[in-house]
């Protein structure tokens, strides 16, 4: 039987308005930390969210989401599973968290493709999307694949990480993906004594970035014990409320809008 032919990009997940890609140079950075807390506060927030989970050789969302149940079938495609009021879909859930991920690159798009197409995602306002670190096969296919509405980049602040984050950027500039703009991550230790703040990796690297490249800075995280243990709890620390993501989250929907502004608007003649 011939293979059927491959949806066009305009024509894949036609229900979800905003595709927003979570993206670093470097691992280890925060990347599933923002994408996890970023889904929940915007699910806070009232919107219909979906999480996927592209990092495919270090698929961490299932285990700060908490989720752990195998995804179930409905025909050929596959149910995401919900926890804190988020979709999400992660190849942890299928290969397991301990699974050593050993494809390469053309599997790795492919694999990337089908989470986009076989996964009954249905309706959302954001799906947000946890990319590998680097500039590799899935930022491309991600690309490719779907339009997306833009990426942002996490980083911490000291300039071996900040190098990194030049090529991301420069990377979705080549393939036109808009920049919405940097998340500053580790950006300083408050002393649970006096509050003073200590720049544990260096000052302000996130916003010279920014500035560099005219982004926006979305955001600037400290480095907080409790982030990190509601992480490896599956209890994102966004569900609190009251934290820097919900300002995130916030800053993510307004470079959303402004970008959306900026758009041609299509003229009758
Ligand atoms: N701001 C923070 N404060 C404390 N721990 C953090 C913070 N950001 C991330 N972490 C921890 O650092 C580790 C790496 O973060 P992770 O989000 O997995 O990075 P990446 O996805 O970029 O590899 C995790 O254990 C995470 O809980
Ligand atoms: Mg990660």
């Amino acid at each position: 039987m011939p293979t059927p032919p491959a949806p066009k990009r305009a024509e894949i997940l036609p229900d979800v308005k905003n595709i927003v890609a979570v993206a670093s140079g470097k691992g280890g950075v925060g990347k599933t930390t923002v994408s996890v807390n970023l889904a929940v506060s915007l699910a806070k927030q009232g919107a219909a969210v979906g999480l996927l989970d592209a990092d495919i050789y270090g698929p961490n969302v299932p285990l700060m989401m908490g989720a752990r149940a195998q995804p179930k079938a409905r025909g050929q495609k596959i149910l995401p599973l919900e926890n804190h009021n988020v979709k999400l879909m992660s190849l942890g859930l299928i290969a397991g968290e301990n699974a050593p991920i050993i494809w390469r690159g053309p599997i790795v798009g492919k694999m990337i493709q089908q989470f986009m197409i076989d996964v009954i995602w249905g309706a959302l306002d954001y799906l947000v999307v946890d990319l590998p670190p680097g500039t590799g096969d899935a930022q491309l296919t991600l690309a490719q694949t779907v339009p997306l509405a833009g990426a942002v980049i996490v980083t911490t602040p000291q300039k071996v990480a900040l190098e990194d984050v030049h090529r991301s950027i420069e990377m979705f500039h080549k393939v036109e993906v808009p920049m919405l703009g940097i998340i500053e991550n580790m950006s300083y230790f408050s002393c649970p004594c006096c509050g003073d703040r200590t720049p544990l990796f260096g000052a302000d690297g996130g916003r010279q970035i920014a500035d560099a490249f005219g982004l926006p800075l979305l955001g600037q995280i400290p480095i907080q014990p409790d982030i990190c243990e509601r992480g490896d709890a599956g209890m994102p620390i966004a569900l609190d409320g009251d934290h820097v993501f919900a300002e995130i989250a916030a800053c993510v929907v307004e470079a959303l809008r402004e970008r959306e502004s900026d758009l041609p608007e299509i003229a009758i003649v």
